[in-house]
């Protein structure tokens, strides 16, 4: 801890890195960056967004540091993270002579950091990337743990590397530029920590959650810090998702059917897929007497209270009925022979991975809660 931003190691033996977390990291940037690069060059990948917003204040910081950039700017949205803007990123880096020792240096939210990773990956068979993650959602999940990837025609995420980066910093004071919405649906990612390991973070969501969502500064970059802890120490422990590192996957089996089912866009958010799919696991928690009755309905009121989306009923638009939706998470790549896996909650704080749920159960589930929509 420095008296200017706070540090998380990811321990990872020589694949190590630290994710610095604080107020002004993009203005500084140029110097956080310098030590790790072989020659004074970065190649930047960002989004349209991201470049509008932020990219003068990161370009002014690397010529403060005398590190030449070159940038390429990506349309923003899920739909860049495809096998046509891979095919783009690594090209465009061939052709700006972006060597084996250069440094990339992926400028966005997950999309970015996704799409940037798997390019370094499999650039020249390996370039290391420093993430610089601009959402809440890429702050405290998507830029840490080293998941990069695209899509595919058949789903979400279904083409992808472990990549570690060398760096992630993450600029706090850059979160006050997102739609409430985005910071929402990043926060649904937030919640899922409490709820999967630690009940004492999760009472302090509850009490500071307004205080988060009006953008005080502190309280958000202790938010992000714990978050990134939680996550760095499952990481450390289970890199490759053996074990452990599935419990980052509460709420998305579900989540990942109600973004396919809503096509992946504004209809429904990833982050919001998560937090109605992270109610409806509590839902099937209780329901099989696994945890107490009044789990589910505890997070949808910090859900409601923070204006979230929290049933199927928030959704607009048509869904597909019960057996659609299990047809869609029969896609999702958490599946082993064909059994889709849930994480489900013993009590908040305390969640565990299952291929055993009896299907009746989801179907019942699920059919309820469309009829009550
Ligand atoms: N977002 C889940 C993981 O990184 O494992």
């Amino acid at each position: 801890m420095t008296n200017r931003h706070s540090v998380v190691d990811v321990g990872l033996g020589a694949r190590a890195y630290e994710i610095r977390i604080g107020a002004g990291l993009l203005e500084r940037a140029g110097d956080e960056i310098a030590p790790l690069l072989d020659r004074p060059r970065l190649a930047i990948v960002t989004d349209e967004n991201v470049a509008r917003l932020h990219l003068p204040a990161l370009e002014t910081a690397l010529d403060r540091a005398g590190i030449e950039h070159v940038c390429l700017v990506l349309p923003a949205g899920e739909g860049t993270k495809s096998w046509e803007s891979l095919r783009q990123v690594v090209e465009w880096m061939l052709a700006r002579k972006v060597e084996r020792d250069d440094m990339i240096l992926a400028f966005g939210g997950g999309v970015i950091g996704d799409l940037a990773g798997f390019a370094a990956a499999v650039l020249r068979r390996g370039v290391r990337f420093v993430q610089m993650p601009t959402t809440l959602l890429a702050q405290v999940d998507s830029s840490v743990g080293g998941k990069t990837g695209i899509n595919s025609p058949h789903g979400k995420n279904l083409v992808g590397a472990f990549n570690q980066p060398a760096l992630v910093l993450a600029d706090i004071a850059v979160l006050a530029t997102l739609e409430a919405r985005d910071f929402l649906a990043g926060y649904g990612e937030v919640v899922k920590y409490g709820l999967l390991g630690d009940e004492d973070f999760f009472v302090w969501l509850e009490g500071n959650g307004p205080a988060l969502a009006a953008g005080d500064m502190a309280l958000r970059a202790e938010m992000v810090r714990r978050s990134c802890e939680m996550k760095a120490g499952i990481v450390a422990r289970d890199e490759l998702e053996h074990g452990e590192r599935a419990l980052l996957n509460l709420g998305h089996t579900f989540g990942h059917a109600l973004e396919a089912a809503t096509g992946y866009g504004a209809r429904l958010l990833h982050g919001e897929g998560v937090a109605i799919g992270m109610a409806l696991a509590l839902d099937l928690s209780a329901r099989l007497g696994l945890c107490a009755q009044e789990c589910p309905g505890r997070l949808r009121a910090h859900l409601v209270a923070m204006g979230m989306k929290a049933t199927l009923g928030d959704i607009p638009g048509e869904l597909p009925d019960a057996d659609g939706l299990i047809e869609l998470m029969a896609q999702d790549k958490k599946v082993q022979q064909g059994r889709p896996r849930f994480v489900l909650l013993r009590a908040i704080g305390e969640a565990f991975v299952t291929d055993d749920v009896p299907p009746e159960a989801v179907r019942t589930l699920l059919a309820e809660s469309l009829a009550a929509r």
